[in-house]
Order: C-alpha cells, then sequence, then structure tokens
C-alpha cells in the first residue's frame, strides 16, 4: 500500500480546538475528576486536581466546553456564584439524580481554564432559561464597565472580566434541550444570540448555534433556512460562528449498547464503520452549510464525539462510567484523521467527556488516576495542533471487517508545522494482519524520521492496578532512503511519524 503526500500542497489550517474536550455536570466529570474543592487528601490547586490538569497539559489541551450538555439547558448560573455555604443544592434531574451543591460553577470553571491554559467555550441555557437570564451571564462573566452585573462578579471576587472564546446557544435543542422543532429554534437563536453581547470588541465571543443530531440534514437545512431567509441578522457579523454537529458511536443499539470491555470482532468492526460515518456526516452537513455560507466562515464544531458503551458493572447507570479500551483509540485515531481532512470547515471537536464519562481520556478514582489509550491518541496527535493540512491519499488500502461492518484498513492525515516538519498519523485497524505502507513525498528528500506507536489486543485497556497495558512507546519499524518511508505496522496499531525533510 501506498500513501502519496503533496508536500508542498498544503489544503487548510488545522485549528488547535479541534482537539478539544466537553465537560458536563456528570457522574465523576467535574465533581471528583476535575474538582475536588477543599479535598485535603488529593492534591489540588485552587480545589482543581493537580494530576488532572497536568495530564491534561501535556495533550495540549486547546478548549474546554462547559457546563454540559443536557445539564447546559437546566443550569441557572447565579446558583453557581457567591460564596460557597450559600449556594444552592439541587438533585442532578439528568444525571444520576445525586445533590448537585453548585460548588464548581462560573469563578471555578475560568480558574480551571487559567490552569489549562485553554480556550473557553461556555454552553448557555436556551430550553429552560430566558434571554435575560443568558445576557446576564454574559455581561457577568465579560463586561469591564460600570454596570449590575459587572459589579456582581468584582463583589464575588474577580474584578476583572473574563474572556469567553466561544458561546453555545443551546445544546440540543431538538432533544434533551426543549424538544423544539428546528423553525422554533431557528427563531429562538435569532432571538438569544442577539443579546450575547460583544462588550469587548477586541475578543468578539464566537456564537455556536445548536445544529443537528449527526445526519438529521433536515434540521440543518431548516435552522439555516430560518437564520438566512431574512437579510437582517443575517447579514450582521457574528450573528453565526459556529454549528454544533453531536454523533455518538453506539456499537449495538441504545438500549443495548454492549460491553466497553468485554466485545466480539464484529462489534469491534461495527464501531470501526461507525466511527469512519463521522466522514459522510461532516459532508452532508457542510454540503448545506455550502449553500448559506460557500466561504466556508461558518465554522462546524463538532462539540461532542466518542463511543458510548453501557456502564461499567455497579455503577450508578446515570453516570456514565466506562472504560476504554484500544478499540476506543481506534475510534479516537480514525475520528481525528477524519477532522484533520475537513479542517477547511471543522474548526472544533469535543470528544465526549473529558474525565470519568463516556469516552474519557482519563479515569479517576479517590486519589488515583489513570490514562486510557484515547488519552495516548490525543497525545500522539498533538503535532497537527495548528500545522497546516497536506494532500495526501492511499492506494492499495484494502477493506477489513465482517459482513457490513468494514472500512478501510489503514486510514491516515498529514499535516505540516511552522518548522516544516511532517506529522503523519496512520491507523492499522485490521486486528489480525500487519501492514506494510510505503510513504511517497513528491519533491523532498527525507532527512530523518521519529514514531511514536501504540498497539495491543482489540479489548486491552489500562486499570489503577495495571496502568501501563497499553501506552505510548517509541516506533522504529521503519525505514527511509530519498523521497520514501517504508513503515510495517503491527495488527489494531495506530503510529504517529515525525518526518523532517531535506
Ligand atoms: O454527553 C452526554 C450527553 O449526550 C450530553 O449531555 C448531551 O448533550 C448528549 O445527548
Amino acid at each position: 500500500m501506498k500513501l502519496h503526500i503533496n508536500e508542498n500542497h498544503k489544503l487548510s489550517h488545522i485549528e488547535p480546538e479541534v482537539y478539544g474536550h466537553f465537560s458536563e455536570h456528570l457522574g465523576r466529570c467535574i465533581y471528583g475528576g476535575l474538582f475536588v474543592g477543599e479535598n485535603k487528601e488529593i492534591a489540588n490547586e485552587n480545589g482543581m486536581r493537580k494530576d488532572v490538569v497536568d495530564a491534561l497539559k501535556a495533550i495540549q489541551i486547546p478548549v474546554l466546553r462547559w457546563p454540559g450538555g443536557n445539564f447546559a439547558d437546566e443550569y441557572h448560573w447565579m446558583d453557581g456564584i457567591g460564596p460557597k455555604e450559600l449556594r444552592k443544592k439541587m438533585i442532578n434531574t439528568h444525571w444520576g439524580g445525586v445533590i448537585e451543591d453548585n460548588s464548581f460553577g462560573t469563578h471555578e470553571y475560568f480558574e480551571l481554564c487559567r490552569q489549562l491554559g485553554c480556550k473557553t467555550y461556555v454552553n448557555g441555557n436556551v430550553g429552560s432559561g430566558t434571554v435575560r437570564e443568558m445576557s446576564e451571564w454574559v455581561e457577568y462573566m465579560t463586561f469591564n464597565g460600570v454596570s449590575p452585573m459587572a459589579e456582581l462578579r468584582k463583589k464575588n471576587g474577580h474584578e476583572e472580566p473574563w474572556v469567553v472564546d466561544y458561546f453555545g446557544v443551546g445544546n440540543e435543542n431538538w432533544g434533551c434541550g426543549g424538544n423544539m422543532t428546528a423553525d422554533y429554534y431557528g427563531n429562538k437563536y435569532r432571538n438569544y444570540q442577539t443579546y450575547v453581547r460583544n462588550y469587548d470588541g477586541n475578543k468578539p465571543i464566537k456564537k455556536v448555534c445548536c445544529g443537528p443530531n449527526a445526519d438529521d440534514y433536515r434540521w440543518t437545512k431548516e435552522i439555516l433556512e430560518t437564520c438566512y431567509r431574512h437579510p437582517a441578522p443575517a447579514g450582521t457579523h457574528g450573528f453565526m460562528d459556529g454549528f454544533s454537529v453531536h454523533y455518538y458511536v453506539v456499537v449495538n443499539s441504545w438500549e443495548h449498547k454492549g460491553s466497553a470491555k468485554e466485545f466480539s470482532k464484529e462489534e469491534y468492526y461495527r464501531a470501526m464503520r461507525k466511527a469512519v460515518y463521522m466522514d459522510d456526516i461532516i459532508t452532508g452537513n457542510d454540503r448545506i452549510l455550502s449553500q448559506y455560507d460557500p466561504e466556508k466562515k461558518i465554522a462546524m464544531l463538532v462539540d461532542e464525539w466518542g463511543c458510548w458503551h453501557d456502564v461499567e458493572e455497579n455503577t450508578n447507570p446515570g453516570f456514565l462510567y466506562q472504560q476504554n479500551s484500544m478499540r476506543d483509540a481506534q475510534v479516537a485515531g480514525a475520528t481525528l484523521n477524519i477532522f484533520n481532512k475537513h479542517s477547511d470547515r471543522v474548526k472544533m471537536g469535543c470528544l465526549a467527556q473529558i474525565v470519568n464519562v463516556l469516552q474519557s481520556v482519563i479515569l479517576t478514582e479517590d486519589d488515583k488516576m489513570v490514562l486510557t489509550p484515547t488519552y495516548h491518541i490525543f497525545h500522539m496527535y498533538r503535532f497537527h495542533q495548528d500545522a497546516d493540512l497536506l494532500d495526501s491519499y492511499l492506494e492499495g488500502d484494502s477493506k477489513v471487517g465482517i459482513g457490513e461492518d468494514v472500512a478501510s484498513n489503514v486510514n491516515e492525515s498529514v499535516s505540516v508545522d511552522k518548522d516544516g516538519v511532517l506529522t503523519i498519523t496512520l491507523n492499522n485497524i485490521d486486528v489480525d494482519n500487519s501492514a506494510e505502507i510505503e510513504i511517497d513525498l513528491r519533491e523532498h528528500d527525507v532527512k530523518n524520521v521519529t514514531g511514536f506507536e501504540l498497539a495491543g489486543a482489540m479489548t486491552d485497556y489500562n486499570t489503577f492496578d495495571k496502568p501501563e497495558t497499553v501506552k505510548e512507546v517509541a516506533f522504529s519499524d521503519f525505514s527511509f532512503e530519498g523521497k520514501s518511508v517504508k513503515v510495517k505496522m503491527k495488527p489494531c496499531s495506530c503510529v504517529t511519524l515525525r518526518v523532517e525533510m531535506k
């Protein structure tokens, strides 16, 4: 098989946010996972777990979406500000019926993003909140003058406004965010976004409209029709900067998703087929967006994606706690390659969810932490952040799988960074056969190659007792000469090559 690369042909820029993450007040994502508050037993800075923050910095986390998800459309931000002892306690009705004490709120979120050094993405409440509530939250977070909300922020201990990079106007409003019709939400979007004011013209907030559930193209079309059929406000700068898309890989069915740890080859290949369906979803939505926005000014944000398996035994079903295997790593690797290939339109991706929920990069238990196979993929792909996508394609790849559940045996993407170093990410999804790939550059001779690998059986995963069953290691099964690099990949493996050119 050959991988052809035209190193002289840059296609689009890969925004760092493509490698973003999602956090929700759900199970042990915020509480216990990211935030431990006053807990003296677990090392923390201002309540944020040091081990988790350090691990996330190592994958260069670019953006963190918060506070949900479903939770966002029931979140009333004023419950989460002011003295902690006075904050309202309530039942988290969406997720597990546990007490939400609001000890993690707006101030804590911005403190977490400060420690992570990442951009902010706050999701507003359209489902059960008012325009006034949303507009006051934006004022509270970002206004630097004299106003009731700016004064309240200062009274609560934060003199300076924060920077809100992205603001989501609702979440899944076709479903859990209010069960709205597309036309109704489209009008709500027009209305609510008006009051997401840009107080600081130098740091405009990017407003995100709620897009479809995966391939529900009817929703995409109707929303855009409602939003753009009148000249105003559609012609106004900053009306819609982003359009969200959500897609989860559910291996069997929503009722019987299947185990995260024990699964058959059939289920493995079904996950692979469903993972690469992301390509169709992006293409389908992009086609409609391009009717309204041919210049691709509206970014597509796949701000919830990942595998959704059955919860681990003896855990709260509402906590969505699942293990994470080499299969999840392959889903992540293929998905991120697809995002790179669509980086002309896809400007953000948020894996659901960052810690302890769904396809997490990190799992915690009390003071213990383990990095999942998916974490290692994000680490191996970090070189793509802020690089330029290069023109590349595979020749001679073959289909692998069982029955209808087939996909290309190898998937890839290639970028070039500011120093002219190529990053090639390759995944051999075939669990039985190795893959030999000859990589051909068009013009440049190869000077040096460095490799990293993640490999294992499809069901391999890490535990608190055995945290290194699946881990990133140096990769050396390659040779290079002239313009060509020859690589041999193990079955079920992921490889990153960093190629310096002469
Ligand atoms: O990530 C879990 C849930 O999935 C989110 O809260 C919701 O937006 C989606 O349905």
